[in-house]
């Protein structure tokens, strides 16, 4: 076939580590729920903007700075965002990639998280921390959706690769990492049962 897949859009999806998972996501469950009783600001942004979930992001936001599991966190990422950074063919060697934010996310039945992206940004990317089954995954949006145009629909059954919407899973352990431009939610959580999530920002400038 004479076709080549140029300006491809990179997903990054992988487990944090090879075993430990479990004492990490422990106590990083622990450290989440003390917060949200902790942050009343916090509370209280959510109650108007994260209807019924708890985040961090507004008012905790540099969790690795202050808490030694989430430092310990941020260490573990740093191997995958440099293999997702070699991948992009970025070029960073008078910068390196820090990381800006991280925050903690918890989402009861029924709550969502809007289409969004992560402006002032480069990489970012969400660890899984509790995830009970059926919970809501992380829906990725073409980038070049208004553009299209003219384009007919897909094919049912459609490549990952020509989809206008992927979801990958949420699983507890796991990473998913992606370019800050890149426009995704997490659709209303089905399951009666609160998932817990840490979300984070890496920059270069
Ligand atoms: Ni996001």
């Amino acid at each position: 076939m004479p076709t080549r897949a140029l300006f491809p859009t990179l997903i990054y999806a992988s487990r944090l580590q090879p075993r430990g998972a479990a004492a990490l996501n422990r106590q990083l469950l622990r450290e989440c729920v003390q917060l949200r009783h902790d942050d009343r600001a916090g509370r209280l942004w959510s109650r108007r903007h994260y209807p019924g979930g708890y985040t961090s992001y507004q008012t905790r936001c540099r969790l690795q700075s202050v808490s030694p599991t989430f430092a310990r966190l941020e260490a573990l990422l740093g191997r995958h965002v440099q293999r997702f950074a070699r991948a992009l063919d970025f070029d960073l060697r008078c910068r390196t990639l820090v990381m800006t934010d991280c925050w903690a996310n918890i989402m009861r039945r029924g709550v969502v998280h809007g289409l969004h992206l992560h402006p002032l940004s480069s990489i970012s990317g969400t660890y899984y921390v509790r995830t009970p089954r059926g919970c809501a995954g992380l829906k990725f949006e073409d980038p070049r959706l208004e553009r299209f145009m003219a384009a007919p629909p897909r094919r049912a059954g459609a490549r990952a690769r020509s989809q206008a919407w992927v979801s990958y899973p949420a699983l507890a352990g796991s990473l998913v990492l992606f370019e800050s431009w890149l426009r995704h939610e997490v659709p209303p959580n089905p399951v009666n049962d609160e998932r817990v999530s840490v979300s984070f920002n890496y920059s270069w400038f």
